[in-house]
């Protein structure tokens, strides 16, 4: 069988050749079509477009299968934490108890933000959303480590290992040190001898003169979100760092263009957008069968329902629908929204409408009810999704730092405006 694409376009035919993935996916491979042909192809949205070729996160839309570095998504979910996972998935291996430590050293030594960024918080509106305030100070990060940001991919790669651990560990403060400035509270400062997600969870809601201990559950449902997070192939805000990574800019300001992408509601901004959706059906006395009908018509969107790649159930909402039973019976709490989530799920997915178009719940459609749980404020949902994100995103800015021949990004366009206009003076307009 030939390994190869034949285009025919205008009575002359052009081969590609085809490219197999690790699991048999395929590719035509179309670099040479436009200088053979003077063809581009279209594919608004990039549907079908492969962008690179990865080595970090595979997923089968089909089979509902996540696999980070080749480990399934359900025995890092079981087995590991958040850090270690942040590890493999930066690196590439899991890590021995000698890298596990040095790596959490590495992050509790960068786990404080500059001492001067906390006048930033100043500037901004109590109300501010968090997410503007995140990608700002990623941004700016750069300004306190310009040793780290030359914008030379050779040169930040050379301290990889500190940028990397500036960025996984401060996008945790700098988000904990928004919420205490929308309350008006003061700053928590990180401990060195607490855990990633026990310091977050204190820098969030101890008090100067009580600290906050959170129940073992609630570390280990904040550990489980940010890990079914980690990173997820070429998803909006992935595409948008590599992007952004793709013009030698440095790592802070790629992960800060990720965060920007993935504040819209389509994507990260989703488990927001969910919770908002069950309170108002809620609040409406509605059991969740007049929302269902509205989205049917196209009214409104079932948020946290459908995904670009997932036409069968994303791994990750299985895992997290679980986790919510198993949260609240061990916290002994109840949440009606939960309820109506799981009506919602139950009739969506015998209705034809979401059959047919292969809607199922996505990532988002329950990890807000699990935040809410453990007492993550909303407005901080996605906020969550971004550190969680964060190893998936300094992952594939290394891919593109360390590709030996590298491009910047650069798509084509098909212009469909007005050609060949005369100026006309403006008095005569
Ligand atoms: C994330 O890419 C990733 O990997 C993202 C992510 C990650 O980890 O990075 O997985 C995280 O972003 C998950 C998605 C979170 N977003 C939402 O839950 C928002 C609600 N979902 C939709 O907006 C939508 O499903 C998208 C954006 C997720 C996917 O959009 P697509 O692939 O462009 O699909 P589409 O809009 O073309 O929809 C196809 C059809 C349309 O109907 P028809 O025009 O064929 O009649 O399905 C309908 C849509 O109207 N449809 C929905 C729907 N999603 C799609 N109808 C009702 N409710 C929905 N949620």
């Amino acid at each position: 069988m030939a390994n190869e694409a034949r285009i025919i376009v205008e009575d002359k035919e052009y081969t590609c050749p085809i490219i197999t993935g690790t699991e048999g996916e395929k590719a035509v491979d179309i670099r040479a079509l436009r200088g053979d042909s003077g063809y581009v192809t279209f594919d608004e949205g990039y549907a079908n477009t492969g962008s690179c070729q990865s080595n970090i996160t595979f997923i089968d839309g089909e089979k509902g299968i996540l696999r980070y570095r080749g480990y399934p998504i359900e025995e890092l979910a079981e087995h590991s934490t958040f850090v270690e996972t942040a590890y493999l998935i930066i690196y590439g291996e899991l890590p021995t108890c000698e890298q596990v430590e040095a790596f959490s050293s590495r992050l509790a030594r960068n786990a404080a933000v500059p001492n001067d960024m906390e006048h930033f918080f100043e500037g901004y509106p109590a109300k501010s959303h968090p997410m503007a305030i995140l990608s700002g100070l990623i941004n700016s990060l750069s300004c306190f480590y310009p040793q780290y940001a030359t914008n030379n991919h050779q040169e930040d790669l050379a301290n990889f290992d500190e940028v990397a651990a500036a960025a996984l560990s401060q996008v945790r403060t700098i988000a904990a040190m928004s919420y205490r400035m929308s309350q008006r509270l003061p700053y928590i400062y990180p401990k060195k001898d607490l855990r990633y997600v026990e310091n977050f969870l204190h820098m969030m809601f101890s008090e100067p003169y009580s600290e906050y201990i959170p129940e073992p559950e609630v570390s280990k449902a904040l550990n489980l979100i940010l890990l079914l997070h980690a990173d997820h192939e070429q998803n909006c805000s992935t595409s948008t760092v590599r992007m952004v990574a793709s013009s030698e800019a440095n790592l802070f300001a790629s992960v800060a263009a990720g965060v920007c992408a993935l504040w819209g509601p389509l994507h990260g901004g989703a488990n927001m957008a969910v919770i908002n959706m069950l309170e108002a059906i809620h609040a409406d006395g509605d059991d969740g069968s007049t929302f269902i009908a509205d989205a049917k018509t196209g009214r409104k969107k079932l948020m946290g329902f459908g995904h670009r790649v997932y036409k069968n159930y994303d791994p990750r909402a299985k895992i997290i629908g679980k986790a919510c039973e198993r949260v609240m019976n061990n916290l002994g709490v109840e949440d009606p929204l939960l309820d109506i989530a799981k009506h919602l799920e139950e009739v969506a997915l015998q209705d034809d409408y979401f059959i047919s178009r292969k809607l199922y719940p996505n990532v988002d459609f329950y990890s807000g009810i699990i935040m809410r749980v453990i007492g993550i404020p909303i407005n901080m949902f996605t906020v969550m999704f971004g550190i969680g994100r964060m190893p998936g995103w300094i992952a594939n800015w290394k891919e593109v730092a360390e590709h030996p021949n590298g491009r910047i990004y650069r798509p084509r366009q098909i212009y469909v405006g007005e050609n060949q206009r005369k100026y006309v003076p403006r008095d005569q307009r």
